[in-house]
């Protein structure tokens, strides 16, 4: 029997129309439509983004990937999905996995799709781009990303906060992401820097509840989700 093929599928940052016509067609044509499991019995983002889309006959199959940095603990959790999923495939059956925002920045997909390689390089793996949530961000802010010669650095800040002098000194925009637990930390360097009048936090971008939070000279604290992104332009 004939493999299935694995896609992973770029779902958008929240409106469910952000995702492509191809993502969307490779969705609904899938036999088993996968996704992270959400946690504490909630949907997952990626889950919920595509609901409108997932039709009644499609299975799904929801994988666990735990928020922990310990990477023991990851690499089975990697393991069990790429294990799971494989057993699909075996059967000649489509697996669509789907990932919030875009599927080649930072997302579980990529640990899956690698985890699945190594132990069976056999099987086909394609991957449909999509919308990040540094396009999504400025897109509502409706300010340009980079412009000209503009250099851009793009941080997973929870991670990196060392690290953000440096890209201050360095780039035209920076942009932050996982920013939530470190928004406190890193409020003084942005104060420091007089950057404040010129950064924005946007927390679950076109989801229906988004937020903006606009010249941050006010805001030393935020009480921000996970989903929260920070972009800087660094001059004026
Ligand atoms: C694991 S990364 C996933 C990035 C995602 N694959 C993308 O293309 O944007 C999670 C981080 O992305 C940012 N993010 C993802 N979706 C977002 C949204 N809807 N609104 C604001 N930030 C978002 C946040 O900084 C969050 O902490």
């Amino acid at each position: 029997m004939q493999l299935g093929t694995l896609y992973g599928i770029s779902v958008g940052t929240g409106d469910p129309e952000l995702i492509t016509v191809k993502g969307l067609r490779y969705l609904q044509q899938a036999d088993v439509v996968a996704f992270p499991a959400g946690i504490k019995g909630k949907a997952g983002m990626a889950e919920q983004i595509i609901a409108p889309w997932v039709q009644n006959q499609q299975a799904t199959l929801a994988l666990d990937f735990p928020y922990v940095q310990d990477n023991v603990t990851l690499t089975q959790a990697w393991e069990k999905a790429a294990e799971r999923v494989w057993r699909v495939l075996q059967q000649g059956k489509t697996v669509a996995f789907a990932c919030e925002g875009d599927v080649s920045f930072y997302s579980t997909f990529t640990y899956l799709a690698q985890t699945l390689h190594q132990h069976h390089p056999q099987v086909k793996i394609e991957i449909v781009p999509g919308v990040s949530s540094p396009a999504a961000a400025t897109a509502l802010l409706g300010i340009p990303l980079t412009v000209q010669k503009q250099r851009l650095v793009i941080l997973p800040a929870l991670y990196t906060v060392h690290d953000l002098e440096r890209a201050l000194d360095w780039a035209e925009v920076v942009v932050l992401l996982k920013v939530a637990s470190v928004y406190d930390q890193i409020w003084p360097i942005l104060q420091k820097r007089g950057v404040l009048e010129r950064s924005w936090v946007v927390e679950r971008v076109t989801w229906p509840e988004q937020q903006i939070y606009a010249d941050l000279q006010n805001s030393p604290t935020l009480k921000l989700s996970y989903f929260s992104i920070l972009i800087i332009h660094v001059q004026p």
